[in-house]
């Protein structure tokens, strides 16, 4: 969590109903002035529950790089998987993509709900699907993203099959697409080479989150975060 904390009493967050437990995170983006483009998302955050109720650090590392690569991202498709709070899609929308969160479809009551309550608060207007790693459910095959966001999305080794047969299957169906993620390092480099040769992609970028993060947001960071950006072997950047 970084900045700006509230609580459910703030004046704020009047207009929206937020469950026991919830607090309120404030992200700013840019530097704010009168003649600047900067702006903040708020995101409701709920410390009772587990892993896509949190703004992850390595979610405030991949919304920053959004931020700072707006242009690219204006006029876009974008889908965030395991989007979670989705501070990085909303970061998105924000600079003009069209944007669809998703999450595991198991959990549509806790936190798809929650996301439709972070893009009211931000009066952010983007689709929310669930969508589960590895599995065919419908929304699916009407998706055609251009660019893929996925923050933490790589910290459980068994899930990295189903993850990546959604990734690619996604990236085949949109030429030129890419996928970009943030996740901690643990292994050096060999996680995403091996991710590489074993679902066919290539790396067009890769990024250690301090070489790009302002001062005032790495210095809460902790750990190795990396972001790095991939597309299929057999397609142009
Ligand atoms: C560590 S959290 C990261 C959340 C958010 N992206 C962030 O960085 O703040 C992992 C997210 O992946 C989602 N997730 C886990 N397994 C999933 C699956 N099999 N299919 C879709 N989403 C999944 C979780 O619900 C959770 O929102």
């Amino acid at each position: 969590m970084e900045d700006d904390e509230e609580n459910t009493a703030s004046p704020s967050t009047s207009s929206v109903q937020l469950p026991q437990m919830t607090t309120i995170s404030r992200h700013t983006f840019g530097i704010p002035g009168p003649t600047s483009d900067a702006f903040s998302i708020n995101i409701i955050e709920n410390i009772e529950e587990e892993y896509g109720m949190f703004v992850w650090p390595c979610s405030v590392v991949l919304a920053e790089y959004v931020w700072q690569q707006r242009s690219r991202f204006s006029g876009k498709s974008v889908l965030e998987l395991g989007a979670g709070t989705s501070l990085p899609g909303l970061v998105a929308a924000k600079v003009g993509s069209d944007v669809t969160l998703s999450d595991d479809s198991s959990r549509l009551e806790v936190v798809l709900d929650n996301m439709r309550r972070v893009c009211d608060l931000n009066k952010l207007n983007c689709k929310i699907i669930g969508l589960t790693w590895g599995e065919w459910e419908a929304p699916i095959f009407n998706l055609h993203p251009k660019i893929v966001l996925g923050a933490d999305v790589l910290y459980d080794s068994k899930d990295f099959d189903s993850l990546f047969t959604t990734v690619t299957f996604l990236l085949q169906k949109s030429p030129g697409s890419v996928f970009i993620t943030s996740y901690h390092n643990r292994s050096g480099h060999h996680l995403i080479e091996y991710l590489m040769v074993k679902w066919s992609l290539k790396c067009t970028k890769l990024l250690d989150a301090f070489s790009f993060m302002p001062s005032s947001k790495s210095s809460t960071l902790t750990g190795n975060i990396q972001l790095v950006e991939l597309m299929l072997d057999d397609q142009q950047s």
